[in-house]
């Protein structure tokens, strides 16, 4: 029973037939044995050594570790190793992100992104509609989408919440969502909402505003395509899930399913959990790579170093990247910056992020001292301020909306 090496550093791989992935790593061990560890463990090997590992299976299926750069492990599995024909995400994850967060030798790993050969990208189909899609349903080419997520987050019932959409549509918002925790409570049923919404997002049509609105579908994995097709025939403009509480294949099954015909909102809600820690967990970029081969339109990236879920800006950057490059044959997924936005920050966040967003607020619209019409205003206002690069201050002079609010909020 031979103890095979994984490690083949410097060893040139054909991009082509190898997953590439980068760890960040803390360990006691030489770095060299931690990696050596992980590829092991999450691929032919286990703690000891083992009979039934025969050669020519260790030469095909191994992973390698073909560099160390100071706590950054790169290693490299073969396509063999996925299960390609049913281009399934759980699977990649358990090769490329599963036992080796509990291997007792490594006290911290982060996946912090990876890279995967066309091979296995061609099996997905990425987004349908993607920024631009977006962007030609609301007829606004260039500057950020604005929107809203209706607050208090539950409580609602579908008359207020259609209210609420119609009052931010007034204001000038092109998006409204539900949040996270909503889907279908005693309070708020959702075949209710999603008709009393699509009537308001009617009445803005009709009064020359066009406005989509997320429908939180966020349930299990046997229900979700059929709850899909039924808030979309009950008048849905746009789809939610929640990627990480419902996993990559509800996005796929709801974002490739040919009867769907609106974009695909994702929300992120418990990435923290994974993604917070510097040195433990999964990387938002990871996240949104998958997302967008599994077909989100829209992603929450945060505001990138500003608001209530600040995170790190360099990461941020990274996650937009992943949504928007052009290293994949997949159409963009439109970066949403929210979480504790408002008015003052939309300068900051678009200096950071650029045009191609959507800036969402809740509290930022619904905490206005003149209620949610004037809240949408604000946000608008600033938004076309920051396109202008005109200052805040400035602008205010003469949009009263946008100086309550800075006068409540302040600027940053
Ligand atoms: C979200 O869905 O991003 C949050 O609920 C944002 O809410 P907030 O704008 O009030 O922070």
């Amino acid at each position: 029973m031979e103890n095979y090496s994984y490690l083949a550093l410097g060893e040139e791989l054909d991009r082509e037939n190898w997953v590439f992935t980068k760890y960040r790593v803390t360990t006691d061990l030489p770095m060299e044995k931690a990696a050596e560890n992980i590829a092991a463990e999450q691929s032919t090997g286990t703690w000891t050594g083992i009979s039934t590992l025969k050669d020519d299976i260790f030469r095909k299926y191994a992973a390698k570790v073909t560099a160390i750069d100071g706590d950054m492990v790169t290693i490299a599995y073969p396509v063999e190793d996925f299960c390609i024909e049913r281009g399934a995400v759980p699977q990649i994850l358990s090769v490329i992100a599963g036992n080796l967060f509990g291997l007792e030798t490594i006290k911290g790993v982060r996946l912090e992104d990876v890279e995967f050969c066309p091979s296995i990208l061609k099996k997905y189909k990425g987004p349908k509609f993607g920024d631009k899609g977006l962007r030609d349903i609301l007829g606004r080419p260039e500057k950020p989408l604005v929107g809203t997520i209706v607050k208090p987050k539950i409580g609602l019932n579908p008359k207020d919440t259609a209210a609420y959409v119609y009052e931010a549509g007034s204001g000038g918002l092109t998006n409204g969502k539900d949040d996270e925790t909503l889907v279908d409570q005693v309070f708020c049923p959702i075949e209710a909402r999603t008709k009393a919404v699509a009537e308001a997002i009617d009445k803005l049509k009709e009064e020359g505003h066009r406005m989509v609105h997320a429908i939180n579908i966020s349930t299990n994995g046997q229900d979700i395509r059929d709850l899909a097709e039924d808030v979309q025939k009950w008048g849905a403009t746009e789809i939610m899930v929640d990627v990480i509480t419902c996993g990559y294949g509800a996005v796929q099954a709801v974002a490739e399913d040919p009867k769907i015909k609106v974009p695909v909102h994702v929300h992120r809600t418990m990435h923290g959990a994974m993604t917070k820690d510097p040195l433990n967990g999964i990387s938002m970029r990871v996240v949104s790579k998958l997302v967008r081969m599994c077909g989100g339109d829209a992603l929450h990236i945060g505001t990138l170093g500003v608001g209530k879920m600040a995170g790190d800006p360099a990461e941020g950057r990274l996650n937009q990247d992943a949504c928007q490059s052009d290293d994949v044959p997949f159409k963009k997924v439109l970066p949403v910056c929210s979480g504790g936005m408002y008015p003052g920050i939309v300068p900051g966040v678009m200096k950071a992020a650029g045009n191609n967003i959507q800036i969402q607020a809740g509290g930022g619209v619904a905490g206005h001292p003149r209620g949610v019409r004037a809240g949408a205003m604000a946000m608008c206002q600033a938004v076309d301020a920051a396109y202008e690069g005109i200052p805040l201050a400035e602008y205010a002079k003469d949009h009263a909306e946008l100086r309550e609010a800075l006068e409540r909020w302040g600027s940053k």
